[in-house]
């Protein structure tokens, strides 16, 4: 990037000039207003944005540091937001959500529509008891009821805790289990790509691992028609508890530290951990980046490409985009269905304006468009697009150029946005109409985020030296905590080592040498993204040792073209090594086994034999080494510690 050559990619003067944030001088007063009076720069953004039923006189509360509060005598509620309010504000009639079902019917809802299905729902949560501070597990599709979930429980203070519905039995036991629900919302199944797939049956076999008994309700959604099971006395159809509920909820007013919900997300160590959420905080953000990074306006059809499962689907599907009063697709199946144009066909019939969405997603339909010229986006009308976004993991800035010319005609700014589960919204993002791109760049920190790079010491290294993405200050939409397991939300975002000051977001990052440009260079920590997924290493040892021909196993990720990431797995049998033919039997085996045990998107996508692993004299296992092996590189490190170097051979692959 210092390279005098790099081009960069100017905003149209049309769209800098309707920018919220137009131009860089606008976006540079943002950052000195932040930097003047921290809190008055959140405070005025989350007077002018969020609807308070109690107003906040406290703005952050750094009392038990690094369990940072904002807001706190603030009440609120997030449903009230996102919905009473758009319909109070005479826009009742206009279409919240165009739903697009895998099969392509299409479905509008209207503000008020959305209002009254979402108070149906919170009241038939209400009539099992459900009240504020309990615990929701919602395990279902990405249709309408899905976000229709998140917004009743957000509307009676329950905190809900979404599963991902790729997720296994186990994975779901695990999520139910930790965060202690009393109520699981699920479907018959889910439509993918044309094909009809179970969720009930696998919610039935994560409640007889055990572990789940503090469940006392499931609601079943019907979606598929397929066969289900009933408990008697503790699951009910969907439409049956809805049939007799009334169609207005008064929205339960919650502290601004209420948490809103727990997502689990996967570290370096255990199990997946609940990252908590709070509610004043986490709204402030989604509503600022929405306005700020998406420039979202009246006119505007959004896009999140994302699932309900994953963060980006909180932020930008059920929350964001319904707090600013915009109207969004939500689309329930894959982008290869029932070919690889679906996304720009959806694009073209819906007028799309705002389109967000992962690299690998993008990668993948390059590859087809470049096979088929019937899917290729150029044989679409994409003018209706005036912005893309990106996120998940490095977009490569080939990716950034076809995404650039061919579906946004060379005429719309790309948003590459950093963020996390942990961060609740973008931390660090191009202003669409503000900052010069550069492809592979997510270029510079939100307005008011305090990102840097440091040192092992947490020492600010110099611009054009890599080193650790960690955030100076706390912000409104940051974790709370895990829920559960507050050591572990210190030790894992504010390590001693650091000072315990910043917080650590496990990701390398350089910043460009004359502008300042973050680059992030990829994870520092046991965890790996597959395809914008965030995986642990570490789970998907334990998931391979749990199966009885496995002995010992060892994972890590390797650059792969498509997915960003491949899982290469290493694995020692406890019988004799195999080879050929039996080789190929026994990988299928331990593929489908974890992908049994965590959900498919964690299947090794290589696996290799060994009699043993490489390790130290003292008994570590080499990851680095193992890194080279997966790559296919020779290795260069020294071996000598290696206590046998004869396995080396046999784990080339
Ligand atoms: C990675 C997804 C580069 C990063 C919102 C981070 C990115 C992890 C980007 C979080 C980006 C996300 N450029 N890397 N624009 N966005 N990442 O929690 O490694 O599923 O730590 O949140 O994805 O993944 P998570």
């Amino acid at each position: 990037m210092s390279n005098e050559s790099v081009q960069l990619y100017y905003p149209s003067p049309e769209f800098v000039k309707n920018a919220a944030v137009s131009g860089m001088d606008a976006y540079k007063a943002l950052c000195a207003e932040a930097e003047k009076d921290y809190e008055g720069y959140w405070a005025r953004h989350a007077r002018e944005l969020i609807t308070w039923q109690t107003p906040f006189t406290k703005v952050l509360d750094e009392s038990e540091a690094p369990f940072y509060k904002w807001f706190t005598d603030g009440k609120l509620n997030v449903s009230y937001n996102c919905l009473d309010r758009n319909v109070e504000a005479g826009n009742g009639d206009k279409t919240a959500i165009i739903f697009e079902a895998d099969d392509g019917q299409v479905t509008k809802v209207s503000y008020k529509e959305l209002l009254s299905k979402v108070c149906k729902m919170a009241n038939a949560l209400k009539s099992m008891g459900v009240k504020k501070g309990d615990r929701v597990v919602i395990y279902l599709p990405m249709t309408v009821e899905g976000i229709v979930a998140m917004q009743a429980c957000a509307r009676i203070g329950a905190t809900h805790s979404v599963v991902f519905g790729g997720f296994s039995a186990q994975s779901l036991r695990d999520r139910i289990n930790d965060a202690g629900a009393v109520c699981l919302i699920t479907s018959d199944g889910q439509f993918r790509g044309g094909k009809s797939i179970p969720l009930k049956p696998i919610a039935d076999e994560a409640f007889s691992l055990g572990g789940c008994e503090s469940v006392k309700n499931v609601i079943v959604f019907k979606r598929t028609g397929g066969e289900v099971s009933m408990t008697a006395g503790r699951d009910q159809w969907l439409h049956e508890v809805l049939a007799s509920q009334p169609e207005t909820c008064e929205p339960e007013w919650v502290e601004a530290e209420h948490p809103l919900f727990l997502l689990y997300t996967s570290g370096s160590t255990g199990k997946p951990k609940g990252v908590q959420h709070s509610t004043g905080g986490y709204l402030l953000q989604a509503i600022m980046t929405m306005k700020y990074s998406f420039d979202i306006k009246p006119a505007d059809v959004f896009w999140c490409t994302a699932d309900i499962g994953w963060v980006t689907g909180h932020t930008y599907i059920t929350y964001g985009p319904l707090a600013c009063g915009a109207t969004e697709v939500v689309f329930e199946g894959v982008p290869t269905y029932p070919d690889a144009g679906r996304f720009w066909k959806m694009i073209q019939d819906h007028k799309a304006s705002i389109f967000y969405t992962a690299p690998t997603a993008i990668r993948s339909l390059i590859k087809a468009a470049d096979t088929n010229e019937a899917v290729h986006p150029k044989k679409y009308d994409l003018s209706s697009l005036r912005l893309l976004g990106s996120v998940g993991e490095p977009i490569n800035p080939a990716a950034w150029e076809w995404y650039h010319q061919n579906v946004g005609g060379g005429r719309c700014p790309i948003v590459d946005t950093f963020w996390q589960t942990e961060t609740g919204g973008h931390m660090i993002t191009p202003m669409p109409g503000a900052t010069p791109l550069v492809p592979g760049s997510c270029t510079l920190p939100f307005p008011g985020i305090q990102a840097a790079v440091v040192d092992e010491t947490g020492s600010d290294v110099p611009w054009g030296q890599g080193g650790i993405l960690v955030v100076k200050k706390p912000w409104p939409s940051m974790i709370r905590t895990i829920y559960g397991d507050p050591e572990r939300f210190k030790k894992s975002y504010y390590p001693e080592d650091l000072g315990g000051t910043l917080y650590l977001a496990g990701d390398g990052a350089i910043r460009d040498a004359k502008t300042g440009y973050f680059t992030i260079t990829g994870r520092i920590d046991d965890v790996l993204n597959v395809s914008g997924h965030r995986m642990g290493t570490m789970e998907i040892e334990s998931a391979l040792v749990a199966h009885e021909k496995v002995a010992e196993a060892a994972v890590v990720g390797r650059p792969d073209d498509l997915t960003g990431e491949a899982i290469c797995a290493f694995v020692v049998l406890k019988g004799a090594r195999p080879t050929g033919d039996e080789a190929k039997k026994v990988i299928k085996e331990l593929q489908d086994w974890v992908g049994k045990e965590i959900g498919p998107i964690a299947k090794p996508k290589d696996i290799r034999f060994g009699e043993n692993l490489p390790k130290t004299r003292s008994g570590k296992i080499m990851r680095r080494l193992l890194r080279s092996l997966a790559k296919g590189e020779e290795v260069t490190q020294d071996t000598s510690t290696l206590e046998n170097p004869a396995i080396l051979e046999q784990l080339k692959g």
